[in-house]
């Protein structure tokens, strides 16, 4: 699916560096189902995809990090020694964001130049962000002969993207960049951080419609929901003074106390908790590979997103409704943090094509937008790529 291949890579690096690198890459994904429950110690279901972010790297004599984008065709450089780099707002805070951490976290990095070149497209649910940094942190241990655990890594993927890019997203990305498994989801305890791979049957494919529409998810909205289901809590302990997070509610108990929370604030806690117990019915499912009931969860899913969370967008639901009308489908959800990007869908093998041409043409009849639709097979985690 890529469109590079890890020699052109070296050749490029080769030219701009005067060095023979090594070659790595890290993940996008796709979640199946459990989606805005990550931050709230829920279950998620995510599979790495087969679009990854490079990193071709080789270390430096001095403590200089040189970076070099072939998407943005720019360079940008920090010192080990003397800085702290500080955010920019610039692509490079994902890749010194993660460099700043892992120091932090006590290891020591050598200098090093590196080439990234980004497959995911931004922007559109896919996490882009979470496959550069993780491509980053295991590129930047590697080259200087440190070996991190691959939790530990997502943790501090993920402490970049909170405290340095400035968006509070959760665990889920960054972890399965780092441990995905070809052919499999993984479900993910994100308080315990406890995982199991689930197969994905062979007779259906995901499927991924990017509506074209993009989403920025270090602006307002997403933070926006953070801190409603913190204030959720709050509320809440009052009631019930063990709780943590939404994780430790009942639908019962949150029935119980509705009149003293704000109705924007009950309906994001449903939310989190509805969709809890639906990736844990959705496992279930997936083990007596019941794609029927996988489906009707999935749809569950995308109308408390709609309806609840209010994350989805009118190309969202269009995307959904024309999926979930076409013969083959078994379900069709958003993917990711909402407000544009794309849906996963999970399609019988043989009615793909036939999906993708009347799902494409249905979509741009309505919007005027150019769908890209494409399907995908659950990847690896980040991994060194040899030549
Ligand atoms: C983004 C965040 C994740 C998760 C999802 C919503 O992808 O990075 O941590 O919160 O949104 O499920």
């Amino acid at each position: 699916m890529g469109d590079i291949t890890a020699a052109d890579l070296a050749k490029k690096f080769q030219v701009l560096f005067g060095a023979t690198p090594k070659i790595y890459r890290a993940p996008g994904r796709v979640n199946l189902i459990g989606e805005h429950t990550d931050y709230n110690d829920g279950f998620v279901m995510p599979a790495a995809i087969e679009f990854y972010t490079w990193i071709a790297i080789a270390p430096r004599q001095d403590r200089k990090l040189l970076v070099h984008s072939t998407n943005f065709l720019e360079s940008a450089e920090i010192d080990l020694e003397s800085d702290e780099p500080r955010p920019r707002n610039h692509w490079s805070d994902y890749v010194f964001g993660v460099a700043v951490m892992l120091q932090r976290a006590g290891h020591h990095l050598r200098g090093a130049s590196l080439l990234v070149h980004g497959e995911v497209p931004i922007g559109s649910g896919l996490s882009s962000s979470a496959a550069i940094e993780v491509a980053t942190g295991f590129a930047l241990l590697e080259a200087s002969r440190l070996t991190v655990h691959r939790v530990e890594l997502a943790k501090l993927c993920q402490r970049a993207e909170n405290d340095f890019v400035g968006a509070r997203c959760g665990i889920m990305d960054q972890f399965i960049s780092c441990c995905g498994r070809a052919g499999h989801a993984l479900v993910l305890d994100c308080r315990s951080l406890d995982y199991r791979p689930l197969p994905l049957p062979g007779e259906v494919s995901l499927v991924i419609c990017n509506t074209m529409v993009k989403h920025e998810l270090a602006s307002g909205e997403y933070n926006t929901r953070r801190a409603e289901c913190e204030e959720g809590v709050r509320l809440l302990s009052r009631f019930l003074p063990q709780l943590r997070a939404l994780r430790d509610v009942s639908l019962q108990d949150l029935k119980k106390y509705s009149a003293h929370l704000p109705e924007a604030i009950f309906k994001r806690c449903r939310h989190v908790l509805s969709e809890n117990s639906r990736v844990t019915e959705a496992a279930a499912a997936l083990e007596c590979a019941d794609l029927s009931m996988f489906g009707r969860l999935m749809h569950d899913s995308h109308v408390s997103l709609r309806d609840d969370y209010q994350v989805s967008c009118a190309e969202l639901d269009l995307m959904v409704e024309l999926a979930e009308k076409f013969p083959g489908v078994f379900g069709a959800r958003m993917t990711g943090g909402g407000f544009g990007g794309c849906t996963i869908n999970m399609v019988a093998n043989e009615s793909v094509a036939e999906f993708q041409r009347h799902v494409a043409s249905a979509y741009e009849k309505s919007t005027s937008l150019v769908p890209r639709i494409f399907a995908t097979t659950a990847a690896e985690g980040v991994a060194e790529v040899l030549r």
